[in-house]
């Protein structure tokens, strides 16, 4: 159920593209650095949004500018809507995909913290921009580490039949097959694990070294 052609179609006719004077390149230029998006994976509790608050921190502290978009925190808002059946979830994704895809424009690392435990949603989203923009950050964490860690206490009402299709016990999540890094964050410290990333992202030439 992850056809979300209807959507993408769109039915905003009659509409034409105004392309802006202050550029993607002119940003980057003021900046001092590119845009880009991390897009961090996971297991709910595998350490996403700490990892992303961690790395914005560093980053921040490095003059660059920078956006997190959790999760948690959007379906409080933009994607209020929208519930975890297979359906919403790739739609949750999808609009994530292009907000992510504006503050990348304008000239931010947006970093996401989203299960989005569908492979092809991801890809659907790595898409939306050039080949070196989205940097899949897979934060692998073994079922039973999120799982004690259980800090919204949401595994246990799994278990117990009060959550339905909850992601590692009633609801799939895709591994990715080649994200750009592959974070162990169930054992790896979150300095070390936010090092990687640092360090990837000079390789690219998204900060400078
Ligand atoms: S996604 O699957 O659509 O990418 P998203 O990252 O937005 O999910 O939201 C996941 C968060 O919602 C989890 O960290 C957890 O706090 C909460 N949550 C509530 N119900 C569920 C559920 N059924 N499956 C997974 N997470 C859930």
């Amino acid at each position: 159920m992850n056809d979300t052609s209807d959507v993408i179609a769109g039915k905003s006719s009659n509409t034409v593209w105004h392309e802006a004077t202050i550029t993607r390149p002119r940003r980057e230029q003021r900046n001092g650095h590119k845009g880009a998006i991390i897009w961090l994976t996971g297991l709910s509790g595998s350490g996403k949004s700490t990892l992303a608050h961690a790395l914005e921190d560093r980053l921040f502290a490095m003059g660059c500018n920078t956006y997190v978009c959790d999760g948690d925190n959007i379906r409080h808002g933009l994607c209020g809507d929208l519930g975890f059946s297979p359906q919403d979830r790739v739609e949750n994704i999808r609009r994530i995909g292009e907000v992510v895809k504006l503050f990348m424009d304008a000239g931010v690392i947006a970093m996401t913290a989203f299960i989005s435990p569908y492979r092809a949603d991801r890809d659907r989203a790595r898409k939306l921009v050039a080949p070196g923009d989205f940097i899949e950050v897979y934060c692998e964490c073994a079922i039973d580490v999120c799982e004690q860690r259980d800090a919204k206490g949401l595994y246990r009402r799994a278990r117990a039949g009060e959550i339905k299709e909850f992601t590692g016990i009633s609801a799939p999540y895709e591994e990715p097959e080649n994200p750009e890094l592959r974070i162990n964050s169930g054992t790896e410290p979150v300095a070390s694990c936010v090092q990687r990333i640092i360090d990837h992202l000079v390789a690219q030439g998204v900060v400078p070294a």
